[in-house]
């Protein structure tokens, strides 16, 4: 949470102590480069003993809490029937107010599971957004994705609060010309992760609701990032202002049919889950559960983690864990700004993003910014963000490239794992490479797989500026920074 200081700023501060540590290091830039060039400039494939702050993702790299940990030694290893399995569903009945818990190894598992029940050939799946691993399954099914973004969402310097709702107008003409029966579900994401982590608001979700209710379409939210969607709720929407953390969950939860989440987000743990209350989806989802996942009272995670997801659903309601990565965020965006990186704003949950776009503005989308903007911030720091561009987009049927809507560059932000002092370093080193933009060139497909070749595609660096760049940081900083 932010906690205001004599002078009237404020910090984000931590509402928890620290009893255990992972020591990092930072490789020198000679290192750094090195392994770079072997991940074929992908931060993906680098070697976390080679990155200094690991900021790919915020999926599984969470802090656990003393509760959840604890939980996780009374697990009841089962096959079938464990005890920890009903730990989770009392968990989601009072959390998110559904009859049904189905565990999936994780997010993208639920995805699948509702490509298999939901999507056919010829479908329509409307939503506010896509995710990469989302669009994948339900293409692979069969069915069209249709992203009804609000008008804001692509403008990456706005002051819009809710750049995460769907545009209504939208959702409409789809359902219009499409016709509602090729419809399976609409998709609400919280938090949008691929635009920059912004959420929708209540008001907005409430509207696609009745939307979808007029005509029997079924409405289902990606729960992933529930936290601090309802954190932005509380402290974006008027309404909200006095409203708990828990009553906003529950509120958003009233409004949906299904919601699935990857447990590596907000609850902070390994895992999935998908909820519902309808019994009919829960009977269908009872038939391939145990056939991709595992059986009903595991599917797929490790007891272990589901004590600790039950614990963990009841911990992402408490304010101080819901704000606790958002504020940092807040104040790392707020201070790339001050120091004239371009970040998306406003600031959202999850991450800090940089417009690869305007802080490398002469690299084509066909040389891959973002990606380019990942290695080189990579070299020149230690520092590993991800990229979420046109890299992150697969080819179309005809084999073209698919410019992304958005060239971003992610440094996640996991939930109480790094300090001010951490963020402060990014951004003094995103500060050094905006300065020497000219030094960064655009990046080379060598290696190329055709389903999400963002994961383990390689590239090359034209001209070879990857070497460039090292020695121009080299020459400022010394080797061993
Ligand atoms: N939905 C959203 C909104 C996500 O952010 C993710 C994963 C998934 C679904 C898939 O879940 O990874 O557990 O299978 N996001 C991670 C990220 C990978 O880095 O943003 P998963």
């Amino acid at each position: 949470m932010n906690i205001r200081l004599s002078t009237g700023s404020l910090i984000p501060i931590e509402m928890h102590k620290v009893r255990i540590v992972q020591a990092t290091a930072l490789p020198p830039v000679a290192q750094r480069l090195a392994a770079i060039e072997a991940a074929g400039y992908n931060t993906f494939l680098l070697r976390t003993r080679d990155v200094f702050l690991d900021m790919l993702t915020d999926s599984g790299t969470n802090a656990m809490s003393d509760n959840q940990l604890a939980a996780m030694m009374v697990s009841d290893d089962a096959y079938a029937g464990g005890e920890s399995f009903y730990k989770l569903e009392a968990a989601v009945q009072e959390v998110l107010g559904y009859k049904y818990a189905v565990p999936v190894h994780q997010g993208r598992a639920a995805e699948h599971l509702l490509a298999k029940i939901f999507c056919k050939p010829g479908d329509t799946v409307v939503m506010n957004y896509h995710f990469t691993t989302t669009k994948a399954h339900f293409e692979i099914a069969g069915a069209k994705v249709v992203e009804a973004h609000s008008p804001q969402a692509l403008q990456t310097e706005s002051s819009e609060q809710f750049k995460g709702n769907i545009d209504l107008d939208w959702l409409q003409r789809v359902i219009d010309t499409e016709g509602a029966a090729k419809v399976p579900f609409v998709r609400m994401e919280a938090t949008t992760n691929l635009i920059g982590g912004q959420p929708f608001a209540m008001a907005n979700l409430k509207a696609a609701r009745a939307i979808c209710a007029k005509h029997g379409i079924p409405l289902v939210i990606d729960c992933s990032l529930i936290s601090e969607n309802a954190y932005f709720i509380k402290s974006r929407e008027a309404a909200y202002a006095d409203v708990s953390i828990a009553a906003i969950i529950r509120e958003m939860m009233d409004q949906a049919d299904l919601i699935y989440l990857s447990g590596r987000k907000s609850t902070c743990v390994r895992g999935g889950l998908i909820a519902t209350s309808n019994d009919a989806y829960y009977e269908q989802l009872k038939a391939w559960l145990p056939v991709y996942e595992g059986f009903l009272t595991y599917g797929g995670m490790s007891s272990k983690e589901v004590e600790a997801m039950a614990v963990g659903l009841r911990e992402m309601c408490d304010y101080e864990v819901a704000s606790s990565s958002a504020d940092l965020i807040q104040f790392f965006v707020q201070r790339m700004i001050d120091r004239g990186v371009p970040a998306v704003t406003p600031a959202g949950g999850l991450a800090g993003h940089v417009d690869a776009m305007r802080f490398l503005p002469h690299i084509p989308q066909t040389e891959y910014p973002a990606g380019a903007l990942a290695a080189a911030i990579y070299i020149a720091s230690g520092v590993r963000p991800m990229e979420r561009g046109t890299v992150s987009m697969d080819r179309d049927a005809a084999g073209n490239d698919v410019p992304s809507d958005l060239e971003l560059c992610r440094f996640a932000v996991p939930r109480r794992v790094y300090s001010m002092a951490h963020m402060e370093y990014v951004v003094d080193r995103l500060a050094w490479l905006h300065a020497h933009q000219e030094l960064v060139g655009g990046l080379k497909f060598y290696h190329e797989p055709p389903v999400l070749r963002f994961f383990t595609g390689k590239m090359e660096a034209l001209g070879g500026w990857g070497a460039k760049l090292a020695a121009a940081f080299e020459a400022d900083f010394g080797p061993a920074c």
